[in-house]
């Protein structure tokens, strides 16, 4: 199948904008399964609750998640996005998952990031996989990243890749991406942004870009640059994924001891 990412520059606010300029661009993609930024379309630096919150939007029936409904079944692929995601009381940092057929899901961040914690709720999905054509995906958002066992508990869910929108600041996690591909024999789609905020009176923010595919063997099969806009779609094949053995005495998921770790 052919998956990718594509790694935008979003402006903060400008929503609108932000997914005409994604759909502008996917008419010429040839892409079974592409993954997004995480808040792919209203930028990440948000200076307090209020503005979280006009900017959060209700899934799956919020336009954002509409928009991406729709050149999901124009293009006939499967996106995964970040974005601000309003349930009740609450505000999440989320992802959906759509494809030809419409709304597949929805998953909220496990692992908020810095200010994150300050405006949004803990997610409380779990971590879900999706089957999307030949491939079982997984989603988490990027500081998720930090924690291996995300990575893992989508691995023993059966995920072939795992689908990463992110915004990230600190350098290390293309290069940890390789080793979560590796433990868990699984191909990785990170998708970041390039550019820079600053908003209010907040530090600078840049974004590393480098977003990346890798593949169940470690292998980067794609990085983008750290800060120009690119879409890069890949051939892959999931089977590579649904090989766990490392030799003929090792098979990676069936010799785990779960009774040796610690929960
Ligand atoms: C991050 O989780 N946005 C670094």
């Amino acid at each position: 199948m052919k998956a990718g990412y594509f790694q935008t520059h979003p402006e903060f606010g400008e929503v609108n904008r932000n997914i005409e300029q994604v759909a502008a661009r996917l008419g010429s993609v040839d892409c079974d399964l592409l993954v997004l930024p995480e808040f792919a379309f209203t930028g990440y630096q948000f200076i307090g609750l209020e503005e979280v919150i006009e900017l959060s939007e209700r899934v799956p029936d919020g336009p954002t998640t509409q928009a991406c409904i729709e050149f999901a079944r124009r293009y006939r692929m499967h996106v995964v996005a970040g974005l601000p995601e309003k349930a009740g009381p609450h505000c999440y940092n989320s992802a959906i998952v759509v494809g030809p057929s419409g709304f597949l899901g929805c998953y909220r961040k496990t692992h908020l990031f810095c200010e994150e914690t300050l405006f949004f709720s803990p997610g409380d999905s779990g971590f879900k996989v999706w089957d999307v054509g030949p491939a079982r995906i997984g989603v988490m958002i990027c500081f998720d990243w930090y924690y291996p066992e995300s990575a893992r508990t989508l691995a023993l869910q059966g995920a072939d890749i795992l689908c990463h929108p992110s915004n990230l600041v600190l350098p290390h996690c293309p290069d940890a991406m390789v080793t979560r591909s590796l433990e868990n024999r699984i191909f990785s789609i990170t998708a970041n942004r390039v550019g820079q905020e600053a908003r209010g009176d907040k530090p600078p923010l840049t974004f590393i870009g480098k977003s990346e595919v890798v593949s169940p063997a470690g292998r980067i099969l794609a990085r983008a640059s750290a800060d120009t806009p690119e879409l890069t779609v890949v051939e892959i094949d999931v089977n590579e994924a649904r090989n766990k053995s490392i030799n003929p005495y090792n098979e990676l998921l069936k010799d785990r001891r779960p009774g040796h770790y610690c929960s």
